[in-house]
């Protein structure tokens, strides 16, 4: 029998957002298009007539992460995946979504007639993930990494242990992208996209955010070809269309991954001005390490805060839909030092008012 889902796990920061609100409640990267990800777009609308053919793209997005074309699923972004994941594996006795973390997952199992259960990571212990809170007989695992909303980068290590014979370990690294570190420059830290020696491990990727294209829907999945060919038996025919496969192919050039690395280079930047700023507003928390495009924070009455913030004129990401968060929380995109500093300038002033 299908559950009825939470209300909450269907909340986006996409419904936070109104016309004339700045945004800082979806983490879509919003810069012009780059000509070589635009042109090929552009170029495929004169093929349209043709039904979408994903050999090519999936051949790129393969080389890329330097694995077999087999080992991929192209997807109209990684939301189908989590659908995809949730009816391929149906016998799955023990499923298990560590939270806090984006909701869809836990909602497609869930839609699917799964049974969740929750493994609840804590503010105290930074978000981190410790392996042994997942029940050993948990047997299809989620994990976000970094996770959204808390922004926390899981060590490689960590996720690695989580996988055995006998589980399915999915790991969402749908902003792995925005990764950085300055030792390890040309690599994004953590991802394990491409390792193929770990039983059991899928690796979802999403080309929505930095590349901003939402709308265009473009993901995929890595995994072992049998898993692939399982996933590939749930997948509506033709699902990727042939302006997605243009840009996942255009996403998976060298050109394209070096551009990666240096907007989240940036990126790394940026969130330090924000998190800076953010450590001086008296009364709000950073939570754990922040490594990707948005920070959660705490703050007592986050709630009526979000809404105050609304009449002038932000939208932010309210928390309390993330399960393990709470009223207390907002989650707050990381944006140009400009927009962050009077976004923190009102911040301050909301809260000012409010003592
Ligand atoms: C952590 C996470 N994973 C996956 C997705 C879905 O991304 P896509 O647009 O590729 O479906 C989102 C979207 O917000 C997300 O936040």
């Amino acid at each position: 029998m299908t559950k009825p889902i939470d209300e909450g796990l269907g909340h986006h920061g996409d419904a936070e957002v109104a016309p004339g609100l700045i945004d800082l409640a979806v983490n879509v990267r919003r810069e012009p298009m780059p000509a070589w990800l635009a042109d090929p777009i552009t170029a495929s609308l004169s093929t349209l007539a043709a039904y979408p053919d994903a050999t090519a793209a999936t051949a790129a997005v393969a080389a890329r992460h330097r694995r077999d074309p087999a080992e991929v699923l192209l997807t109209a972004g990684a939301a189908e995946a989590f659908v995809l994941l949730a009816q391929a594996f149906r016998a799955a006795r023990r499923p298990v979504v560590v939270h806090p973390q984006f909701t869809e997952p836990e909602a497609a199992l869930r839609n699917a007639g799964h049974t969740v259960e929750r493994v609840l990571l804590r503010e105290q212990d930074g978000f981190r993930l410790d392996p042994a809170l997942v029940p050993p007989e948990a047997d299809l695992v989620f994990v976000g990494n970094p996770t959204n909303p808390t922004s926390v980068l899981h060590p490689a290590a960590t996720l690695a242990a989580l996988t055995r014979p006998g589980r399915t370990v999915v790991v969402d690294e749908a902003f792995s992208d925005t990764t950085h570190n300055p030792q390890t420059y040309d690599r994004e830290p953590q991802s394990l996209a491409q390792r193929r020696d770990l039983a059991g491990l899928v690796v979802l990727r999403s080309l929505t955010k930095t590349w901003g294209l939402a709308g265009l829907r473009i993901g995929y999945a890595l995994a072992a070809p049998a898993v692939i060919e399982r996933l590939r038996q749930h997948q509506p025919l033709w699902a990727v269309s042939t302006p997605a496969l243009a840009a996942a192919a255009a996403c998976a050039s060298e050109r394209a991954v070096a551009a990666e690395r240096a907007i989240a280079a940036e990126l790394a930047g940026r969130r330090r001005h924000l998190t800076d700023g953010l450590a001086g507003v008296p009364g709000v928390t950073v939570a754990g390490d922040p490594a990707s495009a948005f920070v959660a924070v705490r703050l007592a009455g986050a709630d009526k805060v979000r809404l105050e913030l609304r009449e002038r004129g932000y939208a932010v990401r309210r928390g309390d839909t993330f399960p393990g968060l709470g009223a207390d929380w907002l989650r707050i995109a990381v944006r140009d030092t400009a927009t962050s500093d009077a976004f923190l300038a009102t911040l301050s002033d909301v809260l000012k008012e409010r003592l």
